[in-house]
């Protein structure tokens, strides 16, 4: 057995390592309330809704909640191995591996969400037209695309030189967040320690911070119809004093 400071540090691809404690590191999220949320946007502006899907699913937790609701589901995510995870859960829903800015779906669908500032991993605001423009395509008449982002208020307020360690069963990991403001970029660094492996992993998770103001321009150039960017699981208009903003755009 290799002791800890015997360990050998590497690098690895974001959530390569991360999806397999993911779901205790999100512990803290209530993957009932986003569904109840998500189910209430689909309810007011697209209430025949029968298909949804999560695109950066991650590990399903999301789509797990949806189940409560009667749409078919599925998800896809650029991670394999959160996939992997996902698909370990036996929750018998198609999952498999995409990327948000370039995908194609056989069957077009009624609603596609991008979830938990999965959006802030695009690293452009050109990359994320391209994600806007697969969306638009994947879905029918009526279809709404709901995503959210976290702001630049978050990044700051709640991980600028943010420090955070723990630990479950077989392993322990740190978490130090930084913002560089100059450039919009929000950095998580993950440092995994399995007990069982001779190695030490890194992860270093970039997001790029957007403004509203960026994002409702971009729109702007789409065809969708904006419905609105809301503050943190509201109703009410988001501002950039929000700290979660959820944007709902529908394809007339
Ligand atoms: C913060 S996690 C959120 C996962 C999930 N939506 C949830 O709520 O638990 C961000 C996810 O975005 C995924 N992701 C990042 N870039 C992506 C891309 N270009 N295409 C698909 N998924 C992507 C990551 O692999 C990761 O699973």
């Amino acid at each position: 057995m290799v002791l800890n400071w015997q360990k050998k540090e590497r690098l690895v691809e974001p959530y390569s390592k991360l999806a397999f404690i993911y779901d205790d590191v999100m512990s803290h999220v209530n993957y009932e309330t986003w569904a109840n949320y998500v189910s209430r946007i689909i309810e007011k502006w697209n209430p025949g809704a029968r298909n949804l899907i999560d695109i950066a699913c991650g590990t399903g937790s999301f789509l797990n909640q949806c189940r409560r609701y009667s749409y078919n589901l599925s998800g896809f995510d650029f991670s394999f191995d959160s996939i992997r995870m996902a698909r370990k859960k036996g929750l018998e829903l198609p999952f498999w591996v995409g990327d948000v800015r370039k995908f194609a779906l056989k069957k077009t669908v009624d609603v596609i969400v991008c979830l938990y500032d999965s959006i802030n991993y695009i690293m452009s605001l050109e990359q994320i037209c391209e994600v806007f423009s697969s969306v638009y395509q994947a879905l029918n008449s009526n279809g709404l695309f709901i995503f959210d982002i976290c702001t630049e208020r978050n990044s700051i307020k709640y991980f600028d030189n943010f420090f955070d360690e723990n630990s479950g069963i077989g392993y322990n990991y740190t978490r130090h967040s930084s913002y560089d403001k100059t450039n919009k970029i929000h950095k998580n660094l993950f440092t995994i320690n399995f007990h069982n492996s001779d190695e030490i992993y890194i992860e270093d998770h970039r997001q790029r911070i957007y403004y509203i103001s960026e994002l409702l321009d971009s729109i702007d150039k789409t065809e969708f119809e904006f419905i609105s960017a809301f503050d943190d699981f509201s109703f009410s208009k988001a501002s950039e004093k929000s700290i979660r903003v959820h944007f709902v755009l529908k394809k007339e």
